[in-house]
C-alpha cells in the first residue's frame, strides 16, 4: 500500500480519496487471482465483484459531480488545468464499458474465463493508467486551487451524499491492508464513524465473505 497518502492539510478528502484508489488496486488483484483460477463465477467472488463496481461507480460519482466542477472553477481560465480535470472525466467514462465486459465474462461462467481472463487484464491496466494519473496530476491540482473553506465543503457535501455507504466503505477500505495504514486510515475518521466501524460494520462486512469462500 506504498501510495497511501495522507496529507498535512484536508486530511480526511485526502485520506478517502487514496484510500479507495488502493481498495480498488486490491481488489482488483484479488478479482485477476480469481479468474485465473477459474473461480470468476463463484458466489464469494461475484460478491466482491458487486461490491468493488458499486464503489467505483460512487467514487467516480462523487470525483465528477463534487470535486472536479470546484476545481475548474478554481482553474478557469488556466486551460492546461483543465484539459487535466478533462482528461479526468474521459478517462472515468472509459473504465464504464470495461467493467462491463467483466460483468458479462463473469456471468457467462466456466466457459468463458477465458474472455474474463482477458477483461479483466484490461480493466485492470486501464483502471491503474487512470488511477496514476489521477495521483499524479489532478488530485496534486485539486490540493493546490482549492482553499480549505472549500474543502470542508466537499466533505459536508460528501457527507451527505455518501453517509449510506459509510457502513460498507469504511470496512472495504481496511480489508487486508496493512496495520500501519488501517490506523493512519482509521485515525482520519470522527471518533463516532471510528466505533461505529469496531462494533458494527466491520463484524457484519466480515461475515459477507466478499472474495474468499
Ligand atoms: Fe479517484
Amino acid at each position: 500500500m506504498g501510495t497511501f497518502v495522507v496529507r498535512q492539510r484536508d486530511t480526511t478528502c485526502h485520506t478517502l480519496l487514496y484510500a479507495a484508489h488502493d481498495a480498488f488496486r486490491r481488489d482488483l488483484d484479488r478479482l485477476a487471482a480469481a479468474v485465473a483460477a477459474g473461480k470468476g463465477g463463484a458466489a464469494h467472488v461475484r460478491a466482491g465483484w458487486d461490491n468493488l463496481t458499486d464503489q467505483l461507480r460512487m467514487h467516480h460519482d462523487l470525483e465528477d459531480r463534487l470535486l472536479w466542477p470546484r476545481v475548474e472553477r478554481a482553474v478557469a481560465g488556466r486551460p492546461a488545468e483543465r484539459a487535466v480535470l478533462a482528461e479526468m472525466r474521459a478517462e472515468h467514462a472509459r473504465i464504464a464499458p470495461l467493467a462491463a465486459r467483466v460483468d458479462a465474462a463473469l456471468a457467462g461462467g466456466p466457459p468463458q474465463d477465458g474472455a474474463a481472463v482477458a477483461a479483466v487484464r484490461d480493466l485492470r491496466e486501464a483502471l491503474e493508467a487512470h488511477l496514476r494519473h489521477e495521483e499524479a496530476a489532478a488530485l496534486p491540482l485539486a490540493e493546490a486551487a482549492l482553499e480549505a473553506g472549500e474543502w470542508r465543503a466537499l466533505a459536508a457535501d460528501a457527507a451527505g451524499r455518501c453517509a449510506a455507504g459509510a457502513p460498507l466503505f469504511v470496512p472495504w477500505v481496511v480489508d487486508g491492508i496493512a496495520p500501519v495504514d488501517r490506523s493512519r486510515f482509521l485515525t482520519a475518521l470522527p471518533g463516532p464513524v471510528r466505533d461505529r466501524n469496531r462494533v458494527l460494520w466491520e463484524p457484519r462486512y466480515r461475515k459477507r465473505r466478499l472474495w474468499s469462500a
